[in-house]
């Protein structure tokens, strides 16, 4: 087991595949990262069946009715339960909610976030549909850091997957899903060994 492991939190609001996938990284004895806790927004979360499953502290916070919005002392709360259990790099996992204020100054450029496009295009909801609905050949998803903007942080990496002709939403979907599991390990475990500078936009690897 790698020692001084970075301690990370992932926050999710739904099935929870990107968290399985991370905690499945996590487990390989060279992994710089350990999963600390989940934060979820949602009970019935397909995340926290996993999380409890495996042993992992999940917290609820209760995020407010309005879809896409943290009500007001939210991301306090969720910087009190991260802070109480020593985390140092944040993922969001399809936690479908925007993040304004608290938890990006106190966690500043240390929070990623994975998208199902190829930022800048399709930003947003069901970016999948939208991709499809455009017409694009090309598909694929983005890890990237989050800051105010929706969906718009330096790209710290990306994976491209082909658009088939028979794809419907599920099928690419699935494509892209699979991509996004292989490079959210792999873009926290380069932010976690700190391997990487921000030039402008650009997120540099010094490995490469
Ligand atoms: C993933 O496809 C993720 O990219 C997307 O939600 C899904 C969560 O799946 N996130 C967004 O669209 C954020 N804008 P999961 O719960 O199985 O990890």
């Amino acid at each position: 087991m790698a020692a001084n492991r970075c301690k990370l939190a992932v926050l999710a609001s739904g099935r929870g595949s990107n968290f399985q996938a991370i905690v499945r990284a996590c487990a390989k004895d060279d992994f710089p990262v350990e999963v600390a806790c989940l934060v979820t927004d949602n009970t019935s979360a397909g995340a926290v069946k996993f999380a409890e499953e495996n042993d992992i502290p999940w917290k609820y916070v209760d995020a407010g009715k309005k879809r896409g919005r943290l009500q007001p002392g939210a991301e306090e709360e969720i910087v009190d339960v991260l802070e109480n259990a020593g985390v140092e790099l944040v993922f969001l996992a399809g936690f479908m909610r925007i993040l304004r204020g608290p938890l990006l100054d106190r966690y500043k450029s240390r929070i990623l976030n994975v998208h199902p496009s190829l930022l800048p295009s399709f930003k947003g909801l069901e970016a999948q549909k939208q991709a499809l609905d455009y017409g694009v050949k090309v598909a694929g998803c983005t890890v990237h850091f989050v800051d105010a903007s929706v969906d718009g942080g330096p790209i710290i990496m990306q994976a491209v997957v082909p658009v088939e002709d028979d794809d419907d939403f599920d099928k690419l979907a699935a494509r892209i899903l699979a991509e996004e599991h292989r490079i959210g390990p792999e873009a926290i475990a380069l932010v976690a060994s700190g391997e990487y500078k921000i030039e402008g936009r650009r997120v540099i690897s010094k490995t490469t």
